[in-house]
């Protein structure tokens, strides 16, 4: 059995996640309505992430006999400056989860509850990822500046990125 603390914890996080999810389901539709379908296609992808991480905490909570309490999430932001200022506000998001996941790692472990230790692994090695693609966009669009044609390039590369579930996860 979860621990009340943890249990509490890890619905948090599984809110949050839903949370993240949304923010990149607006980030998408903000890109759609500038014709950027590419970039809309990233945050599409990026939300498709979200919700697997948050299917993970649901998952993980009911499997340890814990009860997955379903909240009111908040409205995102629904407008960005560029495509820069959108992916800048991704990596801050993701500098955010990252301090969350490791204050749940750190709960987890002054608890002695080494299952959700183990579980939470998978998250902090994820999160080196997530933060390191957002960086990576970023570089390219700032690289770009204003160079004619940059953007439809970087546009046409984010078109490409698809949903691979991890295997075994
Ligand atoms: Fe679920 Fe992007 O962290």
């Amino acid at each position: 059995m979860l621990n009340t603390n943890i249990e509490e914890a890890l619905n948090s996080q599984y809110n949050f996640e839903m949370y993240s999810a949304n923010i990149y389901l607006s980030m998408a539709a903000w890109a759609d309505s500038q014709n950027l379908s590419g970039v809309a296609n990233w945050f599409k992808v990026q939300y498709a992430e979200e919700m697997f991480h948050a299917q993970k905490f649901y998952d993980y909570i009911i499997e340890r006999g814990g009860r997955v309490i379903v909240g009111q999430l908040d409205k995102p932001q629904s407008d960005w400056a560029s495509p820069l200022a959108a992916f800048e506000n991704a990596l801050h998001h993701e500098g955010i989860v990252t301090g969350r996941v490791n204050d749940l790692m750190s709960l987890a472990i002054d608890s002695k509850d080494h299952a959700t230790v183990a579980f939470l692994q998978w998250f902090v090695s994820e999160q080196v990822e997530e933060e390191a693609n957002a960086d990576a966009i970023i570089q390219k669009l700032t690289l770009m500046g204003d160079a004619p044609g940059g953007l439809f390039l970087i546009d046409n590369e984010l078109a490409t990125r698809v949903f691979t579930p991890p295997v075994g996860e």
